[in-house]
């Protein structure tokens, strides 16, 4: 049976106080809108329907970018005269048969399985609402039901809503599937006599039950999946819930988390045995840790992969882009040390303390231990790299290579203006300059001659 699914995003979020759009406040580094269109994307409907209003452009746009080749629509709504509205202005773009499935762009967190099992429960005949039982139930639509407690006879906003309503604890999170001709039917019917003034979709139940459709009720497996968010603390409550779930996942598959409260993954985390990550520690983007990877505190990581025994020290930032980064095994980088995009280290290199390594290979064995600069560059395997050491590979208007063979022991404070090549087995004598090529085997050196001279006297300090 055909589906599509309709989005609604085009409210406003006026407690978020932002100047944003409220569904693109990001929740695990990505825009709430965008959760809940990856997750749908498990269901194959056949179309796809976000309402936009405010913020449209910039909706519209993010989403776009982010689900390129998705069956992935837009419909606006202009002014917003409630959900009902929202939902009539999909209306055109509905077939006349299968089911329509609606849902919040703010309520992130929903899952594939609860939506499936909402539409299944449907079946295409039926309307089916997702509800849940809420300690507190303020602000929501109570589901009323028949005295038998089985049949849902309406969902009453909390504004229109008597004494005796609003003390159930029963309410509507806003998901629902319908069967899609009767929908556009109800839809067509809907007014905005009520306490707000709006035409609200939750009407349509009323009319379901009074032209005697079945309507059913479906609970999540997990109250996080229905929450929805109006405000920075909700946003931010609702991240820590996530990431806490997050967690507890990566450590049931044996990873160590020193404190899966001070744990945050934004993106994919893919983990070998026996990875131990410390506290405070990003990821963001995909990233993937061999076996026996230790992650010290403080890290930050991004786009990149880590071979087996690889540690990370405290305060490391690794952010591969969209070139990547690879650290080979055994590798020991940082503390404070910063990897840029593309730069590949083979096995056992030493990054460490505020080195920057940028589009650079390193081989087998390489170390750059303190304070050094390697941008565009080649380096062979067992190449030391001194202290303070950069290659000047950018001249104003290009950027060039830098070729370190194998064997190099380049000195403390060296330039290698690229483009240039070092030889294998070559020694840069510290302090230098180089600007022509190195050759293999040889002391080059490219420095002011030490002079000494004698009987030379300190300026004396003239008394006035
Ligand atoms: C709605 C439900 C309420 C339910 C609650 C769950 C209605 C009338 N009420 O109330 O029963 O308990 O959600 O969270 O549906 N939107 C538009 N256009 C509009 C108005 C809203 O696109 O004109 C979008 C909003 O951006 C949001 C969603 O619809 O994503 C819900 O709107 P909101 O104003 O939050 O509805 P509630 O009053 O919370
Ligand atoms: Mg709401």
């Amino acid at each position: 049976m055909s589906l599509s699914i309709v989005i609604m995003a085009a409210g406003k979020g006026t407690r978020m106080k932002s100047a944003h759009p409220k569904v693109l406040h990001k929740l695990a580094g990505r825009p709430m809108l965008a959760h809940v269109i990856n997750t749908m994307g498990g269901l194959h409907a056949q179309q796809e329907i976000v309402i936009t209003g405010h913020g449209a452009d910039q909706v519209e746009a993010a989403m776009r970018a982010a689900f390129a080749g998705a069956p992935l629509s837009f419909v606006r709504q202009e002014p917003q005269l409630g959900t009902g509205h929202a939902v009539q202005q999909a209306v055109p773009m509905l077939p006349d048969e299968g089911i329509t499935l609606i849902l919040n762009g703010d309520t992130p967190l929903i899952e594939a399985a609860t939506a499936c099992a909402l539409v299944d429960a449907c079946d295409g005949d039926k309307l089916s609402l997702l509800t849940i039982d809420l300690a507190d139930p303020t602000g929501y639509g109570r589901i009323v039901r028949d005295a038998s407690g089985q049949q849902v006879l309406a969902i009453v906003e909390h504004k229109d809503a008597s004494q005796a309503q609003r003390a159930l604890r029963e309410v509507y999170t806003g998901v629902m599937a319908a069967p899609t001709g009767r929908l556009k039917h109800w839809l067509s019917k809907l007014s905005n006599q009520n306490a707000q003034g709006e035409y609200y979709l939750t009407d349509v139940v009323a009319m379901a039950q009074a032209e005697g459709v079945t309507v059913v009720a479906a609970q999540p497996r997990d109250e996080v999946e229905v929450l929805g968010v109006n405000s920075p603390l909700q946003l931010a409550d609702l991240e820590r819930r996530y990431q806490r779930g997050q967690a507890e996942r990566l450590m049931e598959q044996g990873v160590r988390l020193a404190d899966p409260a001070r744990f945050d993954l934004r993106g994919l985390l893919q983990c070998g045995s026996d990875v131990d990550i410390d506290v405070n520690c990003v990821f963001e983007g995909q990233v993937d840790l061999g076996d026996n990877v230790q992650i010290g505190a403080n890290c930050v990581i991004r786009n990149a992969s880590i071979g087996a025994n690889a540690v990370i020290h405290p305060f490391t930032h690794i952010d591969g882009d969209t070139l990547g980064v690879s650290v080979g095994e055994g590798s020991l980088i940082g503390p404070f040390a910063r990897l840029r995009p593309g730069a590949q280290l083979g096995p056992e290199v030493h990054i460490g303390n505020f080195v920057e390594v940028k589009n650079s290979t390193l081989g087998r064995g390489a170390k750059a231990n303190h304070l050094a600069y390697l941008g565009d560059a080649t380096v062979g395997e067992r190449v030391n790299y001194g202290a303070g050491s950069i290659t000047a590979n950018y001249d104003g208007a290009n950027k060039h290579r830098t070729v370190i063979g194998n064997d190099v022991q380049v000195g403390s404070n060296c330039v290698l203006v690229a483009p240039i090549t070092v030889g294998d087995g070559a020694t840069i004598g510290g302090g230098s300059t180089i600007g022509k090529d190195a050759p293999a085997g040889q002391l080059t050196v490219a420095r002011a001659k030490q002079l000494s001279l004698p009987g030379w006297q300190r300026p004396e300090k003239i008394k006035r």
